[in-house]
Formats: C-alpha cells, sequence, structure tokens
C-alpha cells in the first residue's frame, strides 16, 4: 500500500494514541512507534515527517527514554511535543531544567511568529510539564511564549524542526488541530493520501496478494470488526472465505438472526452458524464465579470453533479483526507486545493458521467508515461494544435461560427506548443487568416477589473510563414502566450511577 507516511515516536506519553488519530483525521497515514524501535522504523518506512510525543520521564536522567541523534541529520521535518520538545532542544544543544513553579491545564500563550503563528495570535494552550527548555539550541527561533514558559514554541524552520511545550493534539488546546494541519501539509508536504475509498482498494489488493489462491476461516462474533472484516475479505476471495458464527445463546434478542440476514443473505457470505447455545448453558450449570464463567465460555468457543473447523478440511488462514488500539503498546515498554490474538485466544496455534488480520492499521471510527463504504447497514456499523461472553457477565450469579430472557427483553427495550429518544449516539454503551436478587412488589393486588432489572449507561472515549449517562427522567420513565410491564418476572428498576473506576462497565 502506498502512501505518505508520519511515525510517531513513543515516549510514553498518555495522549499518543489521540496524536495518531488527529493525523489520521487529516486523511495522513501514521504509526505510532515505541521509541527503541524508532530509528529503524524511520530508516525503513522513510516517512515524510516525524512527531515526537510527550512521556512521563525527564531528558537529563541518566536512562530516559531517547532517540538516535541521526534522526535530526535526515532531513525530514519533526515536532517535538512536551518531552518530545524537551528532548529535541536538549540533543542539539540546548537546556532543560525543572522548574519551581510548573504549567498544568489551561494556559495562555503568545505566538511571535513561525508556523504557529500561521494559525492563530494568542489563545490558550494544555500545558502538563514539570520541566521546560530554558535555552533554546542554536538556530532555533523562539515563536511562542507564556508566562512562566519562556520558550512555549521554538523552530530552526531551515532545517524543519519544531518543538512545542504544550499539546496540539488535545481539545483543550483550540487552536492544535490548525496546527497539526500546518506542521503535515506546509511543512511535511502531505497530500492527504490516506482515505476510506483508497485503503478500501489497496487492501483488497493486498488481501489477494497474501492469500493467492489460498482458503481463508473467519471466527464471525456479529461485531462491527468482524463483520467489516469479513465483509472486505470477501470482495477480495468471495468463495475462499468461510465464516463460522459460533451463537452461543449469550447474544443480545434476534442479534443471531440479524447477523445471518445480513452476512448470508444480503452480502451472500458463506457463514456456517453453529447454534450452541445448549452446550454453553449446560457447561454453565451451577457456576456462579464470574471469572470461572468466562473461562468455560472461551474454552467452549475454541471447542465449538475447532470442531467447525476441523469438518471444513483445510484452511490456510485464519482471519480476525485485530484493530490497532490492540496492537499500539506504551513505548516504554521493553518491546512493543502484540495482543492480536485477543479475539478468539490461542487458536492460531491451536489450528496451525497464519493470521490475516486487514484491519490491524485502522482506529474503531475508521473501521466504521471502511463499513460504511462497504454498504453495510447502519445497526452494524455503528453497534456498541459488546463483550466476547455476551450476556453471562450481566447475569450475576448462575447463568439459566429463563434469566437470559429477562436480560434479553428488557435490553431490547433499554435498546428501543434510547433510539426512540435519539441518545444512542451519545451515550457509549447501555445494557441492563441481572443482579440476581428479588425483592417484594405489588402488581393489582398481588404481592410479587421478582426480579430487579438494573441498567446501565455508560459515557466514554475508550472504555478506560466513564461516566454514567445522564438519561433524562422521562426517558427512565418510559424505559422502567415498559420494562416491568412487559417482561414478566420484573418488578423493580435500578439505575447504575457510578464511574469507572472504581466500578467497571460492565458488572462481571
Ligand atoms: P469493563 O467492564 O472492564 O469493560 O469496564 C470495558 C469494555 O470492554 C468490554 N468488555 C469486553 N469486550 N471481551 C470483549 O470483547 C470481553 O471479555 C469483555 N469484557 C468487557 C465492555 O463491554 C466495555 O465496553
Amino acid at each position: 500500500m502506498s502512501h505518505q507516511t508520519i511515525i510517531i515516536v513513543d515516549f510514553g506519553g498518555q495522549y499518543n494514541q489521540l496524536i495518531a488519530r488527529r493525523v489520521r483525521e487529516n486523511n495522513v497515514y501514521c504509526e505510532v512507534v515505541p521509541y527503541k524501535d524508532a530509528i529503524k522504523a524511520i530508516r525503513e518506512k522513510k516517512p515524510v515527517g516525524i512527531i515526537f510525543t510527550g512521556g512521563p520521564a525527564s531528558v537529563y536522567q541518566p536512562s530516559a527514554p531517547d532517540i538516535d541523534a541521526a534522526v535530526y541529520d535526515m532531513g525530514i521535518p519533526i515536532l517535538g511535543i512536551c518531552y518530545g520538545a524537551q528532548l529535541m532542544a536538549q540533543a542539539l544543544g540546548g537546556k532543560v531544567e525543572r522548574q519551581q513553579r510548573q504549567e498544568f491545564g489551561k494556559i495562555p500563550i503568545q505566538a511571535t511568529g513561525g508556523l504557529i503563528q500561521q494559525v492563530v495570535d494568542s489563545d490558550v494552550s494544555w500545558m502538563s510539564h514539570n520541566d521546560q527548555i530554558v535555552q533554546p539550541p542554536a538556530g532555533f527561533a523562539t515563536t511562542a511564549t507564556s508566562e512562566l514558559c519562556p520558550y512555549a514554541a521554538i523552530e530552526d524552520a531551515a532545517r524543519k524542526l519544531y518543538a512545542v511545550q504544550f499539546h496540539p493534539e488535545v481539545e483543550h488546546t483550540p487552536f492544535g488541530r490548525a496546527f497539526l494541519r500546518v506542521f503535515l501539509y506546509e511543512v511535511c508536504g502531505c497530500t492527504g493520501d490516506w482515505t476510506t475509498a483508497s485503503f478500501v482498494q489497496a487492501t483488497i489488493e493486498d488481501i489477494q496478494k497474501t492469500v493467492g489462491e489460498g482458503r481463508v476461516l473467519c471466527a464471525l462474533s456479529g461485531g462491527v470488526d468482524s463483520t467489516v472484516c469479513a465483509v472486505l475479505t470477501h470482495k477480495a476471495i468471495g468463495e475462499r472465505l468461510t465464516c463460522v458464527f459460533v451463537d452461543h445463546g449469550l447474544m443480545r434478542k434476534n442479534e443471531g438472526d440479524e447477523v445471518m440476514d445480513t452476512l448470508a443473505k444480503e452480502f451472500k457470505l458463506n457463514v456456517i452458524r453453529v447454534n450452541a447455545g445448549e452446550r454453553f448453558l449446560a457447561k454453565l450449570a451451577g457456576v456462579t464465579d464470574p471469572e470461572q464463567k468466562r473461562k468455560i465460555i472461551g474454552a467452549e468457543f475454541i471447542e465449538v470453533f475447532t470442531e467447525e473447523a476441523q469438518k471444513l478440511g483445510k484452511m490456510d488462514f485464519l482471519l480476525q479483526g485485530t484493530i490497532y488500539p490492540d496492537i499500539i503498546e506504551s513505548g516504554v515498554g521493553d518491546a512493543a507486545l502484540i495482543k492480536s490474538h485477543h479475539n478468539v485466544g490461542g487458536l492460531p496455534e491451536k489450528l496451525g493458521f497464519t493470521l490475516l488480520e486487514p484491519l490491524r492499521l485502522l482506529f474503531k471510527d475508521e473501521v466504521r467508515r471502511v463499513g460504511t463504504q462497504l454498504g453495510i447497514p447502519r445497526f452494524i456499523v455503528q453497534r456498541q461494544p459488546f463483550p466476547g461472553p455476551g450476556l453471562a457477565v450481566r447475569c450475576l450469579g448462575e447463568v439459566r435461560e429463563d434469566k437470559l430472557f429477562i436480560l434479553r427483553e428488557s435490553d431490547a427495550i433499554l435498546r428501543q427506548e434510547i433510539a426512540a429518544a435519539h441518545l444512542d449516539e451519545e451515550i457509549w454503551q447501555y445494557f441492563t443487568v441481572l443482579p440476581n436478587l428479588r425483592s417484594v412488589g405489588v402488581m393489582g393486588d398481588e404481592r410479587t416477589y421478582a426480579h430487579a432489572v438494573g441498567i446501565r449507561a455508560v459515557t466514554s472515549t475508550d472504555a478506560m473510563t466513564s461516566d454514567w449517562a445522564r438519561i433524562p427522567y422521562e426517558v427512565l420513565e418510559r424505559i422502567s414502566t415498559r420494562i416491568v410491564n412487559e417482561v414478566s418476572g420484573v418488578n423493580r428498576i435500578l439505575y447504575d450511577c457510578t464511574t469507572k473506576p472504581p466500578s467497571t462497565i460492565e458488572w462481571e
């Protein structure tokens, strides 16, 4: 796939993936590379530009993360952010020191020239640093200052080296997007050649080249990533792709049928549906420990999938919907650990496959755009995250069909009402849980002793942290009334108003 590349050198900062997102939003392809592997990657990939990220260390510590100084003489434009800026300044003969008074948060800065003044004169910028440049290297001009930071931005335009103490990648720096854009387009000469259409075309060709006359097996879950991956691969190799959809009986209401209707009927993919619900429930009988439940489901999945795969005869590749956040590891680790087997853990080893991961370079929203480009319906492309072990992690205590029925029905009502209130794009994830507790109620003139159903609805950007969604009372009222009236066995509705941490999004 030929396109211009920006290499983001990862020094362990917390916003590294965000920098990558910002670059990609500008239709420019980029890769995040741990600092230890960076010089090799730069030599191999010949990027049009380099960005150094922030990081928690101090550049003057003896073991501080560093990069071969040869990088500054390659003629490739470099933008250093925070730690990256300090590292560049020190490497080229400037000085970095810890300051008595530090800057954290929204700090006003004043542009005085250079690249930054092309996009802003004065504004706030997001700062988060203890150290700062106290003397720029020879040849660098000062282009922005703040009250406490005389060198908030410096540059050596002749060598195309730029260093900024603030974080242009975060929303709290209002001119940050524009600043990154001028760096990419005017300094690095980017042309915006990373588009969804070009990705689809190039990936189809890549898959054809890699697979040749081989056969590919796909473990289809019905989620966004595996669906997009299967449709894309089907476009490339048609009939030589076989998908196995293990329906573990722990999906949401009608979900299995919807997956089959879309992929098998509409897109004409060769999908084998294995209805294994009873098998999974039999294995889960009497098990109440959350971790034990997860382990049983994972192991049974591999068992069922392997049986099906063996029936199909020789397959050469295993298609997986691994995406970029699964692959990026913090650059401060010893090596870039690849967590790419997380979806169907253990399968490639067991079945001796070569992995095929056509989405491995995409972020989630890019996967969604590819899905849309391929004509996959919106209800799949915009699907909220759903855990591999399915409703089992929302069904506390023993997993039983009568409890799963309550979960499926109540969850369907919740989803209908959230969609009707147009909240489905605002709320990251929303579902019902069955806490496995019953309480006394009254219905008609009769006493009831029935289940309580919990509603979990959260806002988040990456599922690492989350806040509880402020669903309007009228919407909660409708959901509550409908669930107790329409789902037998339920007489009480609870709303989960805890953040993560200390909670998690799922209940198990
Ligand atoms: P927690 O509960 O850890 O969940 O806050 C964070 C996000 O991950 C999803 N999740 C899973 N996804 N397999 C998955 O593919 C799993 O086993 C799993 N467990 C949790 C959860 O739905 C949320 O979006």
